[in-house]
């Protein structure tokens, strides 16, 4: 028998009420994930993405169907595991240092401040701002502000990460080596993410496995794609540019609905 999934996910509808009466975001989701699985979560603005991970992440309630982790219903106090993490660069604080900004969420946990120092020395050098401790927001890059914010993350110990759409504001080459960097931290660390996407490369370049939605309304899983491929994985690769030519052919099939298609 397979292993118990991590996050599990059942006949999950959400409606919200609006002018013209009840509109129907999501409908019939189904969807398990596994202990330290990377999956996407790949659809047209619109289609519910944030919507299912707000759910996931215990923001929002399921109009039907259940949410669970490791079992257990997920409501706002089973979300603890879980961080939830959106467009990077916002939610620093400037008055404090790259090792307090760390610092500040461990202090939730209160550990001892020896235990502290070190988890933050770790996880700043994991990311590669080891000499940049002492650094202020503001005398950090873009990308070192991510990566910051992924440390601060990180260090807190979640079970989960949970990633709306995080690199999206980010210029090409930049968030390329977010990619990297991320793809380095999870194979360190093995956390589970969800992680939200409308850029099919994107999902292609990260994920063991792909999650496509259809545009709303009564948005439903149209198909999932297993991606057994090493990474890094360049679009030249073969292996990877068939892979987006059958995302890009099961969309263009009308599978994911007409009305708009994502982007690649
Ligand atoms: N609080 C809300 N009230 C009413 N409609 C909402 C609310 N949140 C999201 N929606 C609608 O649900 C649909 C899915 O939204 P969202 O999950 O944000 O899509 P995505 O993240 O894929 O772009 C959209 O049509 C959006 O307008
Ligand atoms: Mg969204």
């Amino acid at each position: 028998m397979a292993p118990a999934p991590l996050i599990s996910v059942r006949r999950v509808t959400k409606h919200y009420q609006a002018k013209g009466g009840r509109y129907v975001a999501l409908d019939g989701i189904d969807l398990d994930i596994a202990e330290g699985e990377f999956v996407c979560l790949l659809g047209a603005s619109g289609c519910g993405k944030s919507t299912l991970l707000n759910m996931i992440a215990g923001f929002e309630k399921a109009s039907s169907g259940t949410l669970e982790m490791r079992g257990r219903s997920i409501d706002s106090s089973g979300s603890e595991r879980m961080l939830f993490f959106q467009d990077a660069g916002a939610a620093l604080f400037p008055w404090l240092t790259a090792a307090e900004n760390v610092r500040f969420g461990l202090k939730l946990r209160s550990l001892p401040r020896k235990a502290q120092d070190d988890t933050i020395a770790r996880y700043l050098a994991m990311v590669g701002l080891a000499e940049h401790a002492d650094k202020f927001p503001s005398q950090l890059s873009g990308g070192m502000k991510q990566r910051l914010q992924i440390a601060r993350a990180l260090a807190i110990e979640p079970d989960v990460l949970l990633m709306d759409e995080p690199f999206g504001a980010l210029d090409p080459l930049t968030r390329r080596r977010m990619h990297e960097e991320l793809l380095r931290i999870w194979q360190q660390t093995r956390k589970t993410i969800v992680f939200v996407t409308h850029d099919i490369s994107e999902a292609v370049a990260l994920a063991d496995r792909i999650v496509l939605l259809t545009v709303g309304p009564h948005s439903h899983i149209a198909a999932t794609f297993s991606v057994d491929l090493p990474r890094p994985r360049q679009s030249t690769d073969p292996a990877v540019a068939a892979l987006l030519t059958e995302i890009e052919g099961t969309i263009d099939g009308g599978a994911i609905g007409e009305r708009e298609a994502v982007s690649s």
